[in-house]
Parts: structure tokens; sequence; C-alpha cells
């Protein structure tokens, strides 16, 4: 672990701990805007996404002192687009965690070789991350349909 660039793993932690911070405050909020027949079970898994985000602020925020560095209160660039449709509110969490996966994997880049217990945790949230977003584009598909919904024109911009 004394191979490690403190500054650099430290910067990534920080910006991580605020973009899941973001993601709390994000999905708590989508949660508060489901209406419809299917607002009790999309409500829970808004509210499951905001506490799993919140479990992995906690785990990011302790590694920043863990190396004895201070965690940014500060919060990641919120995303609303003032949209009430299920399809926005997962399209816009789709992008945000886009984002939280691409951090992991520089977090990967900048611990790799040089501390395996680091090594390991961004390993563990790269597959997490990247099993969350496979699940949110599931939902984006319409039934009976078997393309991936990430990379189709219309997502696009
Ligand atoms: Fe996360």
């Amino acid at each position: 672990m004394n191979d490690i660039d403190k500054q650099a793993v430290v910067g990534v932690l920080n910006r991580l701990l605020e973009a899941e911070l973001a993601g709390v405050v994000r999905y708590t909020h989508y949660s508060f805007l489901v209406f419809g027949f299917g607002r009790i079970p999309i409500v829970s898994w808004l509210r499951a996404q905001a506490d799993e985000s919140l479990v992995h602020a906690q785990q990011v925020g302790e590694w920043i002192t863990a190396l004895g560095a201070y965690p940014s209160l500060a919060i990641g660039p919120l995303l609303d687009s003032h949209k009430t449709d299920i399809g926005a509110m997962l399209r816009e969490s789709l992008q945000a965690e886009g984002a939280a996966l691409a951090l992991y994997r520089e977090l990967l880049d900048v611990v790799a070789g040089n501390s395996v217990a680091l090594e390991e945790f961004a390993r563990q949230m790269i597959h997490a991350e990247e099993l969350h977003a496979a699940e949110v584009d599931k939902m984006l598909r319409k039934p009976g349909e078997l393309a991936a919904f990430a990379g189709r024109e219309d997502t696009k911009g």
C-alpha cells in the first residue's frame, strides 16, 4: 500500500464519494415522483438503489479516512430533467451510473499492482455497478426486445 499515489487515489475516491452521495439524493428524489399502478414496486426499487448508493458512499468514505485524508462534503452533479416518467428517470440513472463506473475504473487504474485491498474494492464495485447498469438497461427495453438499450441511436445525445 506504500506504493500508491495517495493524492491521486484520494482524488478519485473523493469524486466517487460525491457521485455516490448524489445517487442517494437522486434515487430518493425519484422515489417521490412515481405515480400509477406500478408505483409500489418501483418506489421500493428506487429506495433500495438509494440505500445501496449510501452503502457505497460509506465504503468509499472509510477508505478516504483509512488513507489519512479528509472526505469531501460536496455532492456530485444532480441531473434532473424535471420529468416524472419512469423512462426519463432510468435514462438519467443509467447516465449517472455510467459516470460512477468510469470513476471506479479510474480507481482500479491508479491502484493496480500497488494495493491488493484497494484493487479488490475497485473490482467489486465495478462488478456491482456493471450488474446494476445491466439491470437498468433491461428495464429500459420493451417486453420482447432483446437488444441492449445502451448504445442505441435514440439513446445518444
Ligand atoms: Fe454505487
